[in-house]
């Protein structure tokens, strides 16, 4: 196959790269080339310069000529510029998958939500606010690529994305504060960890995405697809009994409810990654999306100790300079384990 991809020098687009070039494809890349491109000399890859954003120079115009069988879609957040770039692919590319998000529905308080769910609308259909609002411009962009393409759009929502080149310190900070907690200072010897054991948690190697998306591509596979662990597969006490059974020497896992969390402070999801506590508005379904449709579509999740070991394998070689800077600090650890 001949594959786009629009990114795919940082995190999820490095492992779609990845994926295809393992199938044999060739890949053409379009960034900024602000990032590295990791196959620089490879002649499988063909490594194109410009911004998405027709208004920043030189724009889309190093995508004018050429042609591919799909395009994979890892950095579309405004609608606008997505498209653009769907306007001026739409006869060269038979397939476009668009990278989406869980964020896109309009409320996640129950349990079991499906592709069908409703997704955020923009109070102004003209914002580019993406901070302030991902998840409804993510569903405006899938709206976009759904309208001009129609049964040539596959949009996936994936949930917390996580492994090697993760540069959030989300779900890598449970795999350092287990299994290299000497990257996150002087550590206690016990762990904070968020009870209950029961507490359900959903996330998705970046490398079982990646190759998935890449076979939806060559298999021109339309649809929308919620794309993460299957709902209930992990609890909290499945990862934490992973990360003890992984580490040579991890701490000791303390179990502390939500209340005392609450109580502490803590940042739900960002000061405890992967911790939503009831208090959250909307948490009650978030990490149990129905994810059916991408299994029956031949999504396939990799044993979490493979996840683990490997990315505790990229962290200890990553610079870990200036990061770490939102996460529950050791003495707030001290003072909640005290
Ligand atoms: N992380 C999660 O948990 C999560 C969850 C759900 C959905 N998602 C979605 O998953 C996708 C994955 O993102 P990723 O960062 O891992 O993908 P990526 O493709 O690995 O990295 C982003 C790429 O986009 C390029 N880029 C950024 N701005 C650009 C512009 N204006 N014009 C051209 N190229 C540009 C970057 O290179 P340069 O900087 O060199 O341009 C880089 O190659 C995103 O769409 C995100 O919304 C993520």
């Amino acid at each position: 196959m001949k594959l786009l991809v629009l990114g795919g020098t940082r995190f999820l687009g490095r492992q779609i790269v990845e994926a295809a070039l393992a199938r044999g494809d060739d890949v053409t890349l379009f960034t900024r080339g602000r990032l590295p491109v990791p196959w620089m000399g490879d002649p499988r890859v063909t490594a194109l310069v410009g911004d998405r954003d027709p208004r920043v120079a030189p724009g889309l115009s190093a995508l004018e000529r050429g042609q591919w069988d799909a395009v994979i879609d890892c950095s579309g957040y405004v609608p606008r510029v997505v498209e653009a770039s769907v306007r001026l692919l739409a006869a060269r590319v038979a397939r476009y998958v668009f990278v989406s998000s869980m964020s896109v529905y309009a409320k996640t308080d129950r349990p079991n939500l499906d592709e069908t769910t409703a997704v955020a609308t923009l109070a102004d259909p003209h914002t580019e606010a993406v901070l302030e609002h991902y998840g409804a411009l993510k569903a405006a962009c899938e709206a976009v690529v759904d309208r001009l393409l129609g049964a040539r759009a596959t949009q996936v929502r994936p949930g917390l994305i996580v492994g090697p080149f993760d540069g959030t310190d989300r779900f890598g900070y449970w795999v350092a504060r287990f299994m290299h907690p000497q990257l996150l200072g002087d550590r206690p010897a016990r762990a904070v960890v968020p009870g209950p054991r029961e507490r359900p948690v959903q996330f998705i190697d970046a490398r079982d995405l990646a190759q998935w998306m890449v076979d939806l591509a060559a298999r021109d596979v339309e649809g929308t697809f919620n794309a993460c662990s299957a709902a209930w597969q992990f609890r909290m006490g499945d990862l934490v009994d992973a990360l003890v059974a992984a580490a040579p020497a991890p701490p000791r896992p303390t179990w502390i409810e939500d209340e005392e969390l609450v109580a502490r402070g803590v940042a739900p999801w960002v000061g405890l990654p992967l911790w939503l506590p009831p208090t959250e508005p909307d948490s009650a379904g978030f990490m149990t999306m129905d994810c059916s449709r991408a299994q029956r579509a031949g999504l396939v999740i990799r044993p979490l100790a493979d996840t683990l070991r490997d990315t505790a394998a990229w962290l200890r070689e990553r610079d870990n300079t200036g990061a770490w800077k939102q996460v529950l600090t050791a003495d707030a650890e001290r003072a909640i384990l005290a």
